[in-house]
């Protein structure tokens, strides 16, 4: 069912509780913003809001504070790129609840911009403690979520305050819930569904869920190791999850009864350890050599890959090929990236690790969208139904 946005709300100089994902990383060093592309994804709910004379309370966390002040995770240094990038003055509150911050909100005029501090910094937050949603509530008329990345977590400031205010969607959250609606139900065919990263574990619902959806899946990664050694192969030193060999086999068996392609790497980039400078040698991944790791898929999968993508009308991809943080096994990932931005077919990326290589690579532009949320998009695909968006008011 649709929700409710913006665009269906009277904003004109109510005060508008905007939830937002600006948990974006920092340098480590200098604690500078390394990817402003959360804080740009919300520019058009904040300018609709600004521009509809409503009175602006942004909202957002900022890593994982465990519920108490961590001087660098304050939410100035966000406020600021925000404010560059509108080109308007935006102020911070001293806190995210309380009468202090009452006050500050009282001295908004119509369009101003105020950014409470990080909302994690209360451990009610994650606790989503009514009596912090409600603190949360005295601010504001009118609650927007624009934060997609944190839809599934049900938080305070994603579900708790929605129950005592109209909530509605920003156009963040409405463009992805409609790009990811649209992949699961109505896409383009033929689909395919690349998965990667270093666990099953983490994607078993997934595979499971995508399976159903696409005509094709493909699963590269760390993962693979588990898939390949489910086939009977021998995969070395990489890590293979023994208690999830059954699972595996059960998959890859569906995959075959329903007349899904299920590819698998057939060539791997392995080394001895993983250690950057190591030697690594090509080899087929029916015969991985015992004391070795796959660090990559090889250059024959990445041919198999692209000629499989290539007959397709709309791809989603979700986790890397390879060890993509060490430059010497990113091969796999980078191409796949840049393959992906050069199709003519409506290309997802999935957020986390698979959308910072395409921001990285600068390639973000290429692509019919990268979403915001690593984890929400993942849960949105296997199908689960996101706590921060089902409290929002339904279309009707
Ligand atoms: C994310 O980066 O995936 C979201 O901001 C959620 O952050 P969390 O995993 O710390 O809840």
């Amino acid at each position: 069912m649709p929700k409710k946005t913006v665009e269906d709300i009277e904003i004109k100089g109510k005060r508008v509780l905007l939830r937002v994902d600006f948990n974006v990383p920092l340098n480590i060093n200098t604690g500078a913003i390394s990817d402003d592309s959360r804080i740009r994804a919300s520019l058009p709910t904040i300018k609709y809001l600004i521009d509809h004379k409503a009175k602006v309370i942004l909202c957002s966390h900022l890593g994982r504070p465990e519920g108490r002040v961590v001087e660098n995770l304050r939410i100035a240094p966000i406020a600021q790129r925000l404010s560059q990038l509108m080109g308007l003055p935006v102020s911070t509150a001293s806190d995210c609840i309380g009468q202090e911050v009452e006050n500050e909100v009282d001295k908004l005029k119509e369009g101003d911009i105020l950014v409470l501090e990080n909302l994690r910094f209360h451990p009610e937050e994650e606790a989503n403690d009514a009596d912090f949603a409600r603190k949360l509530v005295n601010l504001a008329d009118i609650y927007v979520n624009d934060a997609f990345g944190t839809a599934h977590r049900a938080h305070a400031s994603t579900v708790g305050v929605a129950k005592y205010l109209p909530a509605v969607a920003g156009f963040l959250m409405k463009k992805e819930l409609n790009v990811m609606e649209k992949l699961l139900h109505d896409p383009e065919r033929p689909s395919a569904c690349l998965i990667g990263g270093a666990k099953v574990s983490d994607k078993i619902e997934l595979v499971q869920n995508m399976l159903k959806k696409v005509d094709m899946l493909l699963v590269g990664g760390g993962m693979a190791a588990t898939f390949l050694k489910a086939q009977g192969y021998e995969v070395g030193h990489s890590l293979v999850e023994d208690d999830k060999l059954n699972l595996a086999k059960k998959l890859l068996q569906e995959a075959k009864e329903w007349g899904v392609p299920f590819l698998l790497p057939i060539d791997a980039v392995v080394a001895g350890e993983i250690k950057a400078g190591v030697p690594t040698r090509v080899t087929p991944t029916t015969n991985i050599p015992s004391g070795s790791h796959i660090v990559d898929i090889g250059p024959k999968s990445i041919a198999l890959f692209y000629n499989e993508l290539r007959k397709c009308r709309t791809i989603i991809w979700n986790g890397p090929m390879g060890i993509y943080e060490m430059p010497q096994f990113a091969q796999g990932t980078r191409s796949i990236a840049r393959f992906l931005s050069t199709l003519d077919a409506t290309t997802i990326i999935g957020g986390g690790s698979s959308a910072e290589v395409v921001q990285e690579m600068g390639l973000a532009d290429k692509m019919t969208h990268v979403s915001t949320g690593g984890g929400a998009s993942l849960r949105f695909l296997e199908g689960v139904t996101l706590p921060g968006v089902k409290v929002l008011l339904d279309k009707k």
